[in-house]
């Protein structure tokens, strides 16, 4: 089978490992791709949002399955335009999309099935919400209703900087029209952790759990970025969450898809926050978690090609699903300055010093040739904010934990940066 995975990140490096071990591909393309994907993949210059693109190549080059990586591709509708094309596709439609690229979509949604989730009011008018400001008290949390790259959540802790950031978001529109809809919903406490499901029509199967780490630095301080680190599975989950999650939120979800007309066909991801009431639904995104796909996918031994095909046919309850009991801790080696700005170009050096069984999921990086005034040589260097994921499994958490930030060391770029404490397990995560 030949296999086109659109996207460039971590996260797609770590889809084309896992499908590269299945006997039924024999061939990957990845449109665009990274250097890092282009030792296990063939990688084809045409962007993840260039819809068009992607469609004349798959037709062009007999694809049997193109699997798409990122949301906004996906919310554009690039599965209908390929299916369209007679080419199947892993991944949601542009109507399933909403539930990641609408935030009020999808909080109707829960609210029309009583799923479990912060209470919620969405604004259009600026002045209608400076009105309202504080409505749910403080922390105010604010979402742009659109894609702003993970960035378009805002929690201010008081009311002179939730008027600010309202200004910002709706008046000097820093996310641009993503935030022409503004969600204000309940702040809620508690330990969050993201739940990564296989979804067709009539099944959905929990992956393992995964624990994400959103800030840029130690003990959950500095910015938002897309996730500095991952470790699966997640500890806080017990028998009795698991029950609730799948009796309150799993079922219901499926119910309502059906009921609602949603044919949804890829991976939905459930952002969780849990306490002792519970857990409850942060946000759906619709495809696989980055970086929580290179931890999770590293503890998959069935084959990927399989479970991929098993849900383009809707036959999804027919194949099980086996996980490794082995640990897995993912650390991001991400750019100086990131996740503001930061440079490009920096050659990343110790790759071949890292042991034979961590893997190192390439995100941003390139190849380029480096020439001095005697000889040129071909070398990896950083294009993006998250550069690298080095991923490592053990017998237990510590094990794998270890091994991770020991690879860790042997690798260096100008201005690296990384959280020492991915996988340190507080005593709340505990219980
Ligand atoms: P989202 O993009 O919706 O996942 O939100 C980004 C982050 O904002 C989440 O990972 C949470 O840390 C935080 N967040 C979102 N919604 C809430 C909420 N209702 N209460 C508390 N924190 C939230
Ligand atoms: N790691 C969070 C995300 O993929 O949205």
């Amino acid at each position: 089978m030949k296999v086109l995975v659109v996207g460039s990140g971590g996260r797609e490096h770590a889809i084309i490992w896992k499908l590269a071990q299945s006997p039924k591909v024999e061939k990957i393309y990845c449109a665009p791709g990274n250097a890092g994907i282009a030792m296990d993949a063939e990688c084809v210059n045409i962007k993840a949002e260039d819809i068009e693109g992607v469609v004349a190549f798959a037709k062009e080059n007999a694809i049997d399955m193109a699997v798409i990586g990122p949301e906004v591709p996906l919310a554009m509708g690039i599965v209908d335009e390929l299916e369209a094309a007679g080419v199947k596709t892993f991944g949601p439609n542009k109507k399933c999309a909403q539930l990641e690229a609408s935030k009020a979509f999808t909080k109707s949604f829960l609210a029309r099935h009583n799923i479990p989730t912060a209470g919620y009011k969405e604004y259009t008018d600026k002045e209608d919400l400076l009105n309202d400001v504080g409505i749910f008290g403080y922390p105010m949390v604010l979402k742009a209703d659109g894609l702003a790259a993970g960035k378009g959540v805002v929690i201010p802790e008081n009311e002179a900087d939730a008027i600010a950031a309202i200004e910002e978001m709706m008046g000097d529109k820093v996310f641009g029209s993503a935030a022409d809809k503004i969600v204000v919903e309940e702040f809620l406490t508690g330990v969050e952790a993201s739940m990564l499901c296989f979804v067709d029509n009539n099944t959905i199967v929990p992956m393992e759990s995964a624990q994400d780490y959103k800030r840029i630095f130690d003990g959950d301080k500095g910015p938002n970025t897309g996730g500095m680190g991952t470790y699966s599975p997640s500890l806080i989950f017990n028998e009795e969450i698991e029950k609730q999650i799948r009796e309150e939120i799993l079922e219901p979800t499926l119910a309502g898809f059906q009921k609602d007309g949603l044919d949804f066909k890829g991976v939905l991801f459930i952002g969780l926050m849990i306490n002792s009431e519970g857990a409850k639904v942060i946000e759906f995104n619709n495809r696989f978690g980055d970086p929580e796909t290179q931890s999770v996918l590293m503890r998959l031994d069935t084959d990927l090609y399989e479970i991929f095909d098993a849900v383009c046919e809707n036959r999804l309850a027919d194949i099980e699903i086996k996980w490794s009991d082995k640990r897995a801790v993912c650390v991001v080696l991400a750019s100086g300055g990131y996740p503001g700005s930061y440079e490009k170009g920096k050659e990343i050096t110790g790759l071949n010093k890292v042991d034979d069984d961590v893997v190192v999921f390439h995100a941003g990086t390139a190849s380029q040739h480096i020439c001095d005034e005697n000889s040129c040589r071909s070398a990896i260097v950083t294009s993006g904010g998250r550069v690298l994921g080095v991923t490592a499994t053990g017998d237990t958490h510590e094990e794998a934990r270890a091994k991770a930030f020991d690879n860790v060391k042997r690798i260096s770029f100008e201005g690296m940066q990384y959280r020492n404490d991915i996988g340190i397990i507080n005593d709340t995560e505990k219980k």
